[in-house]
């Protein structure tokens, strides 16, 4: 399967949100990814649900959503209704995560598990087959622009282990970058979450491109 890129809006020009939803798009991203911080579970606050329809409203591709928020089942149905295509919840923020993933899918959205730097695998153990993709956190949540964690890599290849032949995309998110990218495909990662790599680089096109190219080349040593 051909990696998926999915420029996170957090590393774009708030002011301008249609206007850089756009350009990616032109410039062939696969998804839209979304990040929702309270300001709680992360040390930051981004936008909620009313933002989240209005750029619905002008996205062509689907919209990723990213919950770090302490309570993301009360957002859950809300996205869904506005037309968001998948959500994530923390492994972290959840009491009772199987609910909460059947909750996901009940809505007709696919259904993740974004998992800290901190957070072991084993976590997921019981859910792996309530699952349609797992967000491997590469960074610390929170905030655009950080160091990518390198033993984010060797995490990627257990889980993809642990997967065995069950259709579950393994998302990448933080420090993604054209150095980057190439080592997270070859570890078992189908989908490349970028943000700053992208919104933070003058050509969008060209950016998305060169990640493209580090992602294939990874897929396919
Ligand atoms: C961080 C967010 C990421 C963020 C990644 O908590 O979940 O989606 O935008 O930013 P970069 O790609 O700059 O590390
Ligand atoms: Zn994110």
């Amino acid at each position: 399967m051909n990696p998926r890129i999915a420029p996170s809006l957090l590393s774009a020009d708030f002011s301008r949100l249609a206007t850089e939803i756009a350009e990616v798009e032109a410039a062939g991203a696969d998804l839209l990814h979304l990040d929702l911080m309270d300001g709680h579970f992360v040390p930051n606050l981004t936008f909620g649900p009313p933002v989240v329809a209005a750029l619905a409203r002008v996205a062509t591709i689907p919209l990723d959503a990213h919950l770090m928020v302490t309570d993301p089942d009360a957002l859950i149905p809300e996205l869904a209704a506005v037309g968001v295509s998948r959500t994530a919840v923390h492994v972290e923020t959840c009491r009772h995560l199987h609910r909460t993933l059947a909750g996901i899918r009940e809505t007709g959205m696919e259904a993740g598990v974004a998992v800290n730097p901190a957070s072991s695998l084993t976590l997921l153990d019981e859910v792996l087959g309530d699952i349609d993709f797992v967000l491997i956190m590469s960074v610390n949540p929170g905030f655009g622009g950080q160091a990518f964690i390198q033993s984010s890599l060797a995490k990627i290849s257990r889980l993809r282990q642990l997967l065995g032949d069950r259709d579950v995309d393994i998302s990448v998110d933080g420090g993604v970058d054209a150095g980057t990218a190439g080592p997270l495909t070859a570890a078992g990662a189908t989908t490349l979450i970028a943000g700053s790599a992208v919104f933070g680089a003058h050509d969008r096109a060209r950016a998305l491109a060169l990640l493209r190219e580090a992602a294939l080349r990874g897929n396919d040593p």
